[in-house]
């Protein structure tokens, strides 16, 4: 099978350095050459990581409380393209953060080349601690990592190009077809917003009192079979014993088995076209060293169990 790979070394969505580093931490532990030998995919764009120094300006004010959002928006349309030209060929699509503002170029271009290639509006899991679905008004941070969902599913709209105002309808999601997975930090704006658009949503709260398999049943559920689903995972829905190095650790959340499971029942569906994983910052952990090796570990497994790995 074929996998268009998208290494994605960009940290612009929020402010700590280092999650830029994810993607050459992850191949060179080895996630691509598995991916290629034991699963053999045939990989493309796997020989490069991609910076996007060019996209960055050097004047980047804040625009509508956001933080660098001249970059992000460049950076993210140029990624959307990069995306649609992977699916648009009918590959699956692995994108490598980078963090979680990226998901808006990766979750645009996937949406656009499902409506062309399959005319079907595709679902999204959103696995993570948080649900990124402020608006830039919202958002008490101004990080963009923390509003993706509400530019994809059009609650934040802008018609600048420059500022986002590149994203078109054919690049947005249904918020019916959108379901979070792992939530256990969410800003008061946004359970605001969750609740007022009817979107669904199973907290860490869910899985204590259903397991994770009655609720990733339900979660697929909700999508309905045979729909094309985009995973997108923030390596911080599991807990920090599995992943502390990344941006916003986030106490009670998943084990890794967990956030396997997520992955290797989406990957059973058939439906999946593409994967996301975010946040991993090599360079944060109390214990710098051992946890970006856990953390980079514990990424390599959720993309293999997506990608199919480990069933008999
Ligand atoms: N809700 C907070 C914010 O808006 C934290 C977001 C964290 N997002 C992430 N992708 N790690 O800033
Ligand atoms: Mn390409
Ligand atoms: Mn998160
Ligand atoms: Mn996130």
């Amino acid at each position: 099978e074929d996998l268009g790979v998208v290494a994605v070394g960009f940290s612009g969505g929020q402010c700590k350095p280092g999650v830029d580093a994810a993607p050459s931490a992850l191949i060179e532990s080895g996630l691509l050459s598995s991916l290629r030998d034991e699963l053999n995919y045939k990989l493309h764009g796997d020989d490069t990581v991609h910076s996007y120094k060019d996209l960055v300006p050097k004047e980047d004010p804040p625009f509508r409380n956001m933080k660098n959002p001249k970059a992000v928006s460049s950076v993210t349309e140029r990624l959307c393209d990069q995306v649609y030209a992977h699916a648009r060929e009918g590959r699956m699509v692995l994108t490598l953060g980078g963090d979680h503002s990226i998901a808006i170029g990766t979750i645009a271009g996937s949406a656009k080349a499902v409506r062309e290639r399959l005319g079907r509006e595709m679902a999204v899991i959103w696995v993570d601690a948080h649900a990124d679905i402020n608006t830039p008004e919202t958002s008490g941070s101004g990080n963009i990592h923390g509003m993706p969902v509400s530019f994809l599913t059009g609650l934040s709209k802008e018609e600048k190009p420059e500022y986002f105002g590149w994203l078109k309808s054919d690049h947005l999601i249904n918020v019916k077809k959108l379901v979070y997975i792992g939530l256990r930090d969410v800003d008061a704006g946004e359970k605001r917003i969750l609740r007022e658009n009817g979107i669904k949503a199973f907290s860490m709260f869910d899985i204590d009192r259903h397991g994770i398999g009655r609720v990733v049943e339900m979660a697929l559920a909700h999508i309905g079979s045979d729909t094309p689903i985009h995973l997108s995972f923030d390596v911080d829905a599991l807990d920090p014993m599995w992943a502390p190095s990344t941006g916003t650790p986030v106490r009670g959340g998943l084990t890794l088995r967990e956030g396997d499971y997520i992955c290797e029942s989406v990957h059973m569906t058939g439906s999946l076209v593409a994967v996301d994983l975010v946040e991993v910052n090599p360079s944060l952990a109390p214990e710098v060293e051992l946890g970006a090796h856990e953390t980079v570990r514990a990424g390599c497994s959720l993309v293999r169990c997506a990608l199919g790995e480990s069933l008999l």
